[in-house]
């Protein structure tokens, strides 16, 4: 089969969409996901959008949290841009029908929350479910556009660009190296197609599958990073992954976070013996940046052999606690945790990769007509650490800049999608029967990935993780070339290259910074590091 489309967008996160809606207003938007449309990373967003509404609150102080929390490796210009475009694309998701938590019954007061790192209360939210409300609305909007059709369960195998047409014989004319669409697996059918458009945008969100513990959904394997690294997209700072401090430990609970909105509205960290511990490591205690408290803990729990710490907020009323996050407490009640009447059990787990495929200030790669947008991407707004509630935002300024910058190329002639690209070409691949080929391996990675390059790094872990990862992309290479590809196959080779990018950044930066901590190199090394990880192949 081959679709053609203006605008093809493979993921329908917040970004995915936002751009779609725009996009639909100069052409034809095919959207991709490979699973159902509503599973996407978010859906699980608990926090919200930081941004500036607070008539006491400021731009300024908005960037200088962004900026200090980013250790130094933010881009300023981006982080401005970013802060300044955001309340008016809350203003707009509003308008578009998204219900945000206000304070009583005052409509014009948006509820404003607070997070670590934030200097004042800026998180607009919808009590603890915001990612849900607003890609409930996001979806809703595209269902009913006639210009953008979805197709679930396709996943994005490889992207179509030029010197793959070029190489098959189809154009001749080599210029710079661009993109013309992806081949997508139908996953129902085990078909792969060919999906042609005059721009391509990568919104697939993280890659939190890469760690043995994360809060992301099973979704979060980075295919689009590794789709978008292997065309040769440059990536950059890969090394910043960010581990949430607070999930919650309980042998049943898979991925669930409790939000840092918790410790914003009054919640403590406690040790094993109930007390307190912050004050020891930051001035801001239990709201410093979360770098510093994922860190905390880590070094709480190496002491004390235990392995969880609590966050406690049952010194606040339980009607209070209740409202303000039904999700949470119903979810830990399912548990038999009483969260208003006893501290909950938690540990840190990956949660958001900083770094991802760099772009400029529209979105766009370094190949023509191919632009990344939300997590996949690296914008220059997040530095080293990602101040918290910033990611949402981040999705929907970028997702605009990037729609208005294709759509008027796309209103003009160029860029013109070729007449034909060579179809999907299995070779002699047969179906395979070794399954736990892919399952082995897919454990292998986010074991050692947890142990060697996890919150704490050293020289020594991350060679071993080099070797193991290397062994594995072999058998890798091997097993894709010969057998059918499968979702399963696809994502464990995206899951693969991703770990190989990770460990690559972090064993290049010789110094520790935000996420990054480096026993061999405990410092900062400004002269020679403060500069952005950029890899590509
Ligand atoms: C949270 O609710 O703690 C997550 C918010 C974020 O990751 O920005």
């Amino acid at each position: 089969m081959e679709v053609r489309s203006d605008f093809l967008v493979i993921g329908t996160g917040i970004a995915g969409l936002s751009f779609a809606l725009e996009a639909a207003k100069s052409g034809t938007v095919t959207i991709v996901t490979k699973k159902d449309k509503t599973e996407a990373s978010t859906n699980y967003a608990q926090g919200g959008i930081a941004s500036v509404f607070d008539p006491e609150d400021s731009f300024q102080a908005h960037v200088k949290d962004t900026l200090e929390s980013g250790d130094g490796l933010c881009h300023e210009d981006i982080v401005q841009r970013v802060v300044q475009d955001g309340p008016a694309r809350i203003r707009e998701l509003i308008a578009m029908g998204v219900h945000f938590s206000h304070q009583s019954s005052n409509r014009e007061n948006l509820d404003l929350g607070r997070e670590g790192g934030h200097s004042r209360r800026r998180i607009v939210h919808t009590k603890d479910l915001t990612g849900r409300e607003v890609e409930r609305i996001l979806l809703q909007r595209a269902e009913e556009n006639a210009h953008i059709r979805i197709f679930e369960n396709h996943m994005a195998i490889d992207l179509i660009t030029q010197s793959r047409i070029i190489k098959r014989g189809m154009v001749t004319s080599e210029t710079r190296e661009s993109c013309w669409g992806a081949y997508v697996l139908d996953i129902d059918d085990n078909t792969v197609s060919t999906f042609l458009a005059r721009i391509t945008v990568l919104a697939t969100g993280g890659a939190g599958k890469v760690y043995r513990y994360t809060s992301n959904p099973d979704i979060a394997t980075g295919d689009g990073v590794a789709v978008g690294y292997r065309a040769g997209v440059k990536a950059a700072n890969m090394e910043f992954v960010q581990f949430h401090p607070t999930c919650l430990y309980h042998p049943q609970a898979k991925n669930f976070l409790i939000s840092e909105a918790v410790r914003g509205e009054g919640g403590v960290l406690l040790d094993g013996k109930g007390r307190r511990f912050m004050e020891r490591y930051h001035p801001l205690k239990d709201l410093a940046f979360r770098d510093i408290v994922a860190r905390s803990i880590d070094m709480e729990l190496k002491k004390s052999g235990e392995y969880c710490v609590y966050l406690d907020i049952s010194h606040k009323p339980p009607d209070f606690v209740r409202n303000r996050f039904p999700h949470i407490y119903e979810t830990c009640m399912g548990f038999q945790i009483d969260i208003t009447r006893e501290p909950i059990p938690v540990v840190p787990a990956a949660h958001y990769m900083c770094g991802g495929l760099l772009t400029d200030e529209n979105g766009l790669t370094n190949l023509d007509n191919l632009y990344a947008i939300g997590e996949v991407a690296c914008t220059g707004l997040h530095g080293a650490n990602r101040l918290a509630s910033n990611s949402l935002l981040e999705a929907l300024v970028f997702a605009r800049r990037s729609a208005d910058h294709s759509r008027e190329k796309v209103s003009g002639e160029e860029p013109k999608a070729p007449p034909s690209a060579p179809h999907w070409d299995p070779g002699g691949a047969t179906d395979s029967e070794e399954l736990v080929v892919v399952s082995h391996n897919w454990d292998e990675i986010r074991r050692f990935m947890w142990n060697y390059v996890g919150i704490v790094r050293t020289n020594k872990r991350l060679v071993r993780a080099r070797t193991r990862v290397d062994n594995i992309q072999e058998e890798i290479k091997e097993y894709y070339w010969n057998f059918t590809v499968s979702s399963d196959l696809l994502e464990l080779r995206n899951l693969a290259l991703v770990a190989e990018m990770i460990i690559a950044c972090a064993s290049l930066r010789k110094e520790s910074r935000g996420l990054h901590y480096n026993l061999d190199y405990p410092s900062r090394d400004s002269k020679h590091w403060r500069r952005d990880t950029v890899i590509w192949k």
